[in-house]
């Protein structure tokens, strides 16, 4: 894999003022998973971005598929209404309607695409059909007052509920996967621990939290050996499975008595896999910016420890603002203006697509 890397023009460096002369105005819609999310953004910038949270689904310990589709059906409505009013912009002076076409849960999915179809048809604009995962790392373009956004090439780490993926990411529309997961994703071994512990879904954030009170070298998991750039996180799930069992036969209140260190333990873990790959990635293909993205980037360790790589390897990092790691509508706008930058349309006869690879494995 290293000689194909260093072929690569590395240090083709374009900046991303030069994608958006056009103070283009799209509305885009998220609807992949348990996020109704509505956003206008011009050229970079974002007018509004506004998510609608479905809290039906703690009651179950993860998405219910049904539930979901039908939460989105009664939100997208109010949800895009919302992000016009707070964009101060009429839905007629839209030049395109962008939205989530996968990957994600299919019934989810299709209310954003019937939905952005018809608008589309009904003002005579666009259609830009985006990849949710495409679209996490492109949050970065996103213009934000004070904040630099990193030139192409950059790597990035995308963790979220559904995917690991470690990309080098040439250009909007042209990234490679150094590395992805093999078979549970970060944010899963989050939301799994969680449940084990008796926490609700989605229990990433709150292992986030009760581990701000923990000792991470209190408990002791081992990391998967997985080759080249690759992830893997099941068997972390089944080693706190079997140590959680054990500790609670020899002491039934082990869990309450403990949560905050295995909390922290747990996650000080996942952030160690995470962050070793990111070094060795760095190592290989000698990028000098990285970025993290998705939802598992909102956590503090993680953003903690990312920031530390960046000084030891004297690298620029890019975290992106809460708002923009987990899942939202101005990322999808942002990633439909490229498609628009290169003339990229989408069809009325398009699917949406519950698995859609994108980039070159390398
Ligand atoms: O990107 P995202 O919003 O949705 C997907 O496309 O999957 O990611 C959701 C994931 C969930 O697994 C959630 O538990 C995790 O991100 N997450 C966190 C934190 N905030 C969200 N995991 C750990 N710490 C957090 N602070
Ligand atoms: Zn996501």
């Amino acid at each position: 894999m290293s000689n194909v890397l260093i072929a690569l023009p590395l240090y083709q460096i374009s900046s991303l003022l030069t994608y958006f002369s056009k103070d283009r105005l799209i509305l885009a819609i998220e609807s992949s998973c348990d996020d109704t999310s509505a956003a206008v953004l011009q050229g970079n910038r974002v007018l509004s971005n506004v998510v609608s949270s479905q809290e039906i689904h703690s009651a179950y310990g993860g998405v219910v598929p049904e539930l979901a589709s039908r939460e989105h059906q009664k939100s997208i409505v109010p949800v895009v209404e919302m992000a016009l009013r707070q964009a101060g912009i009429d839905k007629r002076d839209l030049e395109a309607v962008a939205y989530t076409r996968g990957p994600g849960l299919l019934g989810s999915l299709l209310v954003a695409n019937s939905f952005a179809k018809s608008l589309s048809v009904a003002l005579g604009v666009p259609l830009l059909e985006v990849h949710h995962m495409q679209a996490h790392i492109l949050a970065h373009c996103i213009a934000l007052d004070g904040h630099s956004n990193p030139a192409f090439p950059f790597l990035c780490m995308t963790v979220s509920g559904g995917h690991t993926q470690l990309v080098l990411v040439e250009s909007a529309n042209s990234m490679q996967i150094l590395g992805q997961t093999l078979d549970d994703a970060a944010g899963e071994a989050f939301d799994k621990t969680a449940k084990l512990l008796g926490l609700p879904y989605p229990g990433g954030p709150l292992i986030d939290r009760y581990a701000k009170d923990g000792d991470p070298h209190r408990f002791h998991f081992s990391k998967p050996k997985v080759e080249g750039l690759d992830f893997s996180f099941s068997g972390l799930k089944t080693g706190v499975l079997y140590f959680l069992q054990k500790m609670m036969q020899e002491n039934p209140r082990f869990v309450e008595e403990n949560l905050n260190d295995i909390c922290a333990s747990v996650q000080s873990t996942i952030v160690e896999i995470l962050i070793d790959r990111m070094r060795e990635a760095m190592v290989l293909t000698k990028v000098r910016q990285i970025a993290l993205a998705g939802g598992v980037s909102a956590n503090s360790a993680l953003r903690k420890a990312f920031h530390e790589l960046g000084e030891e390897m004297n690298v620029q990092v890019f975290i992106p603002p809460f708002s923009y790691c987990t899942d939202n509508a101005a990322m999808i706008g942002i990633a439909g203006q490229f498609l628009f930058e290169d003339q990229q349309f989408g069809e009325l006869s398009s699917a949406p697509l519950a698995r859609w690879e994108f980039g070159n494995r390398l």
